[in-house]
């Protein structure tokens, strides 16, 4: 049985105070209550306080992800952040593909592919998202759209990198809307992508890739998603902000 996942996504949020405000209490409250919730726990801040967080969480089970990474491995690309750079201050993880890189910093397929590449030469884990519009859902178009992402980027790898990856369905019409795709929708998808492994890798990777939800969860419908039987967790914004909100994710 795959183990569940929940991933923090801060995005552009908590700044220094509140970053080690949240990790210290977050912490505190799970060791002094014993918070028994037998997930794996994924936070996602914002770069400056990457490694901070990395010190914060140090010999506990939660990790700590990046949110972005460039393309090239280092050089005079001002203002960005390279792999190998993550990797020196012991960061493991990295989340590629977000709706909002692509859509905001015009990341097509192309530069996620060598994105990918690059996380994966320094041995990052690649939380990769993937989703449809709104306009695309109503032209049913969401299972060509969500498998175009995966042919042109991840289904390049082989079957040993494929070992490093996270999926996230995250449609994009349910992102920082409060309108959550239905669990019916959601696991109609993650079922699709899944046969999609299946179809390329075969079996046990199928079997054993994580394919996770995100897209307005929250802690009256995360249980909900998680019962599905397709969907090994969620990648949550707004509702990861508040350790009280976040505690009650990862006990659903
Ligand atoms: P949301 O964001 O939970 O605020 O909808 C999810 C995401 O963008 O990963």
């Amino acid at each position: 049985m795959r183990k569940k996942i929940v991933i923090a996504n801060w995005k552009m949020n908590h700044d220094f105070h509140e970053t080690s405000f949240f990790l210290r209490n977050f912490l505190k409250i799970l060791l002094e209550k014993k918070i028994n919730h037998n997930k794996e726990i994924i936070i996602a801040p914002s770069f400056p306080f990457l490694h901070i967080s990395n010190q914060i969480l140090q010999g506990t089970t939660l990790k700590i992800a990046a949110q972005n990474i460039y393309q090239m491995d280092k050089g005079s690309y001002t203002g960005e952040v390279s792999a190998s750079m993550l990797k020196s201050i012991g960061i493991t993880k990295v989340i590629l593909g977000h709706s909002e890189r692509r859509e905001l910093f015009f990341e097509n397929n192309d530069i996620l592919f060598k994105k990918i590449k690059i996380a994966l030469k320094y041995g990052l884990d690649i939380i990769f998202c993937v989703g449809e519009t709104s306009f695309e859902r109503n032209r049913d178009q969401q299972f060509y759209i969500v498998k175009n992402q995966l042919k042109e980027t991840i289904f390049h790898c082989t079957r040993d990198e494929i070992g490093f990856f996270y999926i996230a369905y995250e449609p994009i019409w349910a992102i920082g809307t409060g309108k959550n795709a239905t669990y019916e929708q959601a696991q109609t998808m993650h079922k699709f992508i899944r046969s999609l492994f299946l179809e390329k890798y075969g079996e046990s990777i199928s079997n054993r890739i994580p394919i996770l939800y995100g897209g307005s969860i929250n802690n009256l419908n995360a249980g909900d998603f998680f019962l599905q039987k397709d969907i090994d967790g969620g990648l949550v914004g707004k509702s990861s902000l508040k350790i009280e909100n976040f505690l009650k994710i990862i006990q659903s």
